[in-house]
C-alpha cells in the first residue's frame, strides 16, 4: 500500500472539493488516498475521502488569534496534518523545534503528522542535501508516536522539475537509515515536488518510496485521478 496525498495549499472552494470527492468515489485503488484541504473546507466530509489539514498550532487552545488547534482539526474530521512544509518554514519562519512541537500536538490529538523535510537549491548545489535532510529529520520528529516523513526538495516544488531517480533513491535511503538509527524504520517516507501523471508511477516504485505528496496536480480530477490510477 502506498500513500497518495494531495496538498491543496491555499487553493480550492466548496464546489471544487465536491467535484473532486465525487470523482474520487469511483476510483478503485489499493493505495491510501488522502487530501489535505485548507481549514475552511475540512468540515462536512460526506464523501468519506480521508482528509488532512496543512498546519496545526503547537498550542492546545487559548489566545492565539488565527491559529487552529489539534482538537479543532480532529473535530472537523481531519485524520492527518502536514507539518513543516517548506512554505511554512520559509514564509512563517517555522524552525525544526516548532515543527517538532506541532508534530507532538498532532499525535496527542490522534492525528498523524506528515513531517516535511527538504533542502534548498543552494544546499543542493553545494552538495549538502544528505546532511541537511538528516538534521531536519532528527530535529523535527517527535520522540514517540506514529508519523510520516515527506521528502520535498524545495527546488523541485511547483517548478516542474524533479531530482533524478538515483537522487531520490539516495535521499530516501539516507532518511530510512536516519529513522532506523532512532528505531523508526517502519515510518513511511513519501516523495513530493512536481509529481505528475507521467512520473508518479516511476517515482513511487523507487526503493524506500512509500508514497507521494502532490501539490498542483492534486487540484483537479483531470490531473489527480491519472496519478492515482498509475500508482500500483
Ligand atoms: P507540487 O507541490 O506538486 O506542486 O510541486 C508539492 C508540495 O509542495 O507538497
Amino acid at each position: 500500500m502506498k500513500f497518495i496525498i494531495g496538498n491543496w495549499k491555499m487553493n480550492g472552494n466548496l464546489a471544487e472539493k465536491e467535484a473532486m470527492f465525487k470523482a474520487l468515489k469511483n476510483v478503485k485503488t489499493n493505495n491510501k488516498v488522502i487530501i489535505c484541504l485548507p481549514f475552511t473546507l475540512l468540515y462536512d466530509n460526506k464523501y468519506k475521502t480521508i482528509i488532512g489539514a496543512q498546519d496545526i498550532s503547537q498550542y492546545s487552545n487559548g489566545a492565539y488569534t488565527g491559529d487552529i488547534s489539534g482538537e479543532m482539526l480532529k473535530d472537523a474530521g481531519a485524520e492527518y496534518v502536514i507539518v513543516g512544509h517548506s512554505e511554512r518554514r520559509f514564509y512563517h519562519n517555522e524552525t525544526n523545534d516548532i515543527v517538532k512541537a506541532k508534530a507532538v500536538v498532532a499525535i496527542k490529538n490522534n492525528l498523524i503528522p506528515i513531517i516535511c523535510v527538504g533542502e534548498t537549491d543552494e544546499e543542493h548545489h553545494a552538495g549538502r542535501t544528505m546532511s541537511v535532510v538528516k538534521k531536519m529529520v532528527l530535529e523535527s520528529v517527535p520522540d514517540d508516536g506514529e508519523y510520516i516523513i515527506a521528502y520535498e526538495p524545495r527546488w523541485a516544488i511547483g517548478k516542474g522539475i524533479t531530482p533524478t531517480p538515483e537522487e531520490i533513491t539516495a535521499v530516501h535511503e539516507t532518511i530510512f537509515k536516519t529513522l532506523h538509527s532512532i528505531h523508526k524504520e517502519k515510518t513511511p517516507i513519501l516523495y513530493g515536488g512536481s509529481v505528475k501523471s507521467d512520473n508518479a508511477s516511476e517515482i513511487s516504485e523507487l526503493p524506500h518510496v512509500d508514497g507521494l505528496l502532490i501539490g498542483g496536480a492534486s487540484l483537479k480530477p483531470e490531473t489527480f485521478l491519472p496519478i492515482i490510477n498509475s500508482v500500483k
